[in-house]
């Protein structure tokens, strides 16, 4: 992240828009995150604007959109990893799991107490039973980033490969990341604890698996230890970017109930990202339909899949349905396809693609709901008559 980092003291309170204050479970609020590649001046292009989202604690909450939409722009603003030359502006608070060291928990309510002190905005250490370590992304130095990577928040990328280190024991990759962050009292638990993760993820063998490369297992089996990984530290949200996409059918579906029952045992949030609809329908309560590096429609999974308002929305899940035909008796599709980055339209994102524009979505159509969790930006909604 190039933001400027400012001292840990000095990060000035997140902006809210919306009246109600944070619940104290909230593991991840952002607002008003906006991405520019190439600076702020006329040479910049806007990648991500305006976008809001809150993941509490227990939630599973679902990221899609089509391909270009800024669905891991986001998620990668989360853990302060956006590439060089991306600028970040905004409010990214992660409230994490607690302190460093301690012992490493099965059940994932936390992580014990001690020496690690609040990282990023200084918002607090405590012992246990304290209050939670909180970080300011934006503007973060990488220190504090680092603290809260792999403990406080971990990700779940489309391609273990890339998560892994091909010259590496997975077992010790398992480990290090627990004796990294202080979760376990020495190397011999993290190596004992290791064997447990794997054994959790459901590896046939475990402990000849933690003495297994990376490419002496199976793409799938390669993924559960990546989950191991994710999982190790009891992390309070963990992030999933397209985790089965690169995976047989068949394993697919035990992927994703290890990342959902993960999370369940650990009472931590999900964010997910995936093309699939119907895996979102089956992992997620909430979902958040990201168009044009904007979030144009938030609810309930069920809210947004049978009612949903934008018309990006309708037609995204009127293609995913090929059940659903239009009046006419036509399969829905979304005409044209989507822009460049940086290079979609002023006032509504979607407005070179809608049938319903009219010289209204030449204006940024307002956000309608509650707040960030409910609600949708478009001139001239879906109406339900039911
Ligand atoms: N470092 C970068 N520099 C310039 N543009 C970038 C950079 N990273 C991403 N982008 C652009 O930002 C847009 C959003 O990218 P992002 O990777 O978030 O899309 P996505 O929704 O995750 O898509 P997919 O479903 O294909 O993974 C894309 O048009 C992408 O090309
Ligand atoms: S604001 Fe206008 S262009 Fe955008 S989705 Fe709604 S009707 Fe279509
Ligand atoms: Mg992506």
């Amino acid at each position: 992240m190039t933001s400027p980092a400012p001292s840990s003291s000095a990060v000035p309170p997140p902006t809210d828009r919306y009246a109600a204050p944070a619940p104290p479970a909230d593991v991840v609020r952002m607002r008003d995150l906006a991405v520019q590649v190439g600076g702020a001046g006329a040479g910049g292009r806007q990648l991500l604007a305006d976008v809001d989202l809150t993941v509490r604690r227990g939630e599973r909450v679902g990221l899609i959109g089509e391909s270009g939409s800024g669905k891991s722009l986001t998620a990668l603003a989360v853990l302060g990893l956006l590439a060089e030359g991306l600028t970040a502006t905004g409010s990214i608070l992660v409230t994490g799991t607690g302190t460093d060291t301690g012992t490493g928990t099965d059940t994932g309510a936390g992580a014990g107490a001690g020496a690690g002190s609040g990282a990023g905005s200084g918002a607090g250490s405590g012992a246990e039973g304290g209050i939670p370590r909180s970080t300011e992304v934006i503007g973060a130095r990488e220190s504090d980033l680092a603290r809260m990577r792999g403990r406080d928040v971990t990700m779940v990328f489309q391609e273990p490969m890339t998560a892994l280190n091909p010259t590496m024991r997975v077992g010790r990759q398992v480990a290090e990341v627990m004796t990294l962050h202080h979760t376990v009292p020495d190397r011999a638990s993290a190596m004992r604890r290791a064997v447990e993760l794997l054994d959790k993820v459901g590896l046939p063998d475990p402990a000849e698996a933690a003495r297994a490369y990376p490419h002496q297992l199976s793409g799938g089996q390669r993924q559960r230890v990546v989950i191991a990984i994710a999982l190790a530290n009891d992390p309070a949200l963990l992030i999933c970017d397209e985790p089965t996409t690169a995976l047989d059918v068949t394993v697919q579906a035990m992927v994703l109930d290890l990342v959902v029952k993960g999370v369940e045992t650990r009472d931590a949030g999900l964010l997910f990202i995936t093309h699939d609809l119907a895996v979102v329908a089956s992992v997620c309560e909430r979902v958040l339909v990201m168009y044009g590096g904007r979030v144009v429609e938030a609810g309930t999974v069920q809210e947004v899949f049978t009612r949903p308002r934008h018309r990006y929305t309708r037609g995204l899940i009127g293609a995913s349905d090929l059940e659903l035909t239009r009046d006419d008796g036509r399969l829905y599709t979304i005409q044209g396809s989507v822009p460049a980055a940086g290079r979609f339209p002023a006032g509504c994102v979607f407005r070179n693609r809608c049938i319903h524009a009219t010289t209204d979505c030449e204006t940024l159509p307002q956000w309608q709901g509650p707040g960030p969790e409910a609600g949708f930006a478009c001139w001239h909604p879906v109406v339900h008559r039911d």
